[in-house]
């Protein structure tokens, strides 16, 4: 078992795992044909997943400009409350298809609020793809167009997401399981 600070990670989706399911959502994103499409990632937990998912996109022919846009949700605690705008993009999405990208869906209100958003300045179709999907905790009628994994009912650090800030360079997704 992995120890990163002291602590003892269980390994939930493995690097392996998840390089192979990259490849597989970036087939199916090549296979709706999207035009002119920008890939919006949602920081900060989305930064590992984006980049190894639009490499994949590219290795399967998809030709996207990237951008980032962050949104908090999060308030003191871990759960999600009122989402705000941090920093935006600074592209014009008029006419475009946009692919947003984020770590977790949970309750939907970080996705929804980015999709709202999108949809307001004129995007033809946006599109979301989430590495995990934690459904038992969904609170809008928000669904994933693209989901990496079903993401059991734990607080998940690694690939990208965090607790505090640690733990996002991990390789692969894991559970904080303890005192090492
Ligand atoms: P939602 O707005 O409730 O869908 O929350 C989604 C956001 O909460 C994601 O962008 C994550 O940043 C964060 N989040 C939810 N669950 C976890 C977790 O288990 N670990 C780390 N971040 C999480
Ligand atoms: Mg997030």
């Amino acid at each position: 078992m992995p120890v990163v600070k002291h602590k003892k990670i269980d390994v939930l989706f493995s690097a392996e795992a998840i390089a192979k399911r990259n490849a597989e959502l970036a087939l199916d994103v090549a296979a709706r044909g999207y035009s002119n499409l920008l890939v919006v990632s949602i920081l900060k937990g989305s930064f590992i997943f984006a980049a190894d998912l639009i490499r994949a996109m590219h290795v399967a022919g998809v030709e996207p400009d990237v951008e980032f846009i962050t949104v908090s949700s999060y308030g003191a605690g871990t759960e999600s409350g009122a989402v705000r705008l941090l920093r935006d993009i600074d592209s014009d999405v008029k006419g475009r298809d946009v692919l947003i990208i984020d770590d977790i869906l949970e309750s939907g209100k970080t996705l929804k609020f980015t999709r709202d958003l999108m949809l307001e300045r004129g995007a033809s179709r946006v599109a979301l793809a989430v590495l995990l999907d934690k459904s038992m905790r969904r609170k809008t009628d928000l669904e994933a167009d693209f989901v990496g994994f079903p993401c059991p009912d734990q607080f998940v650090v690694g690939y990208g997401m965090d607790v505090g800030h640690a733990f996002r360079q991990l390789p692969f997704v894991g559970v904080v399981s303890g005192d090492a």
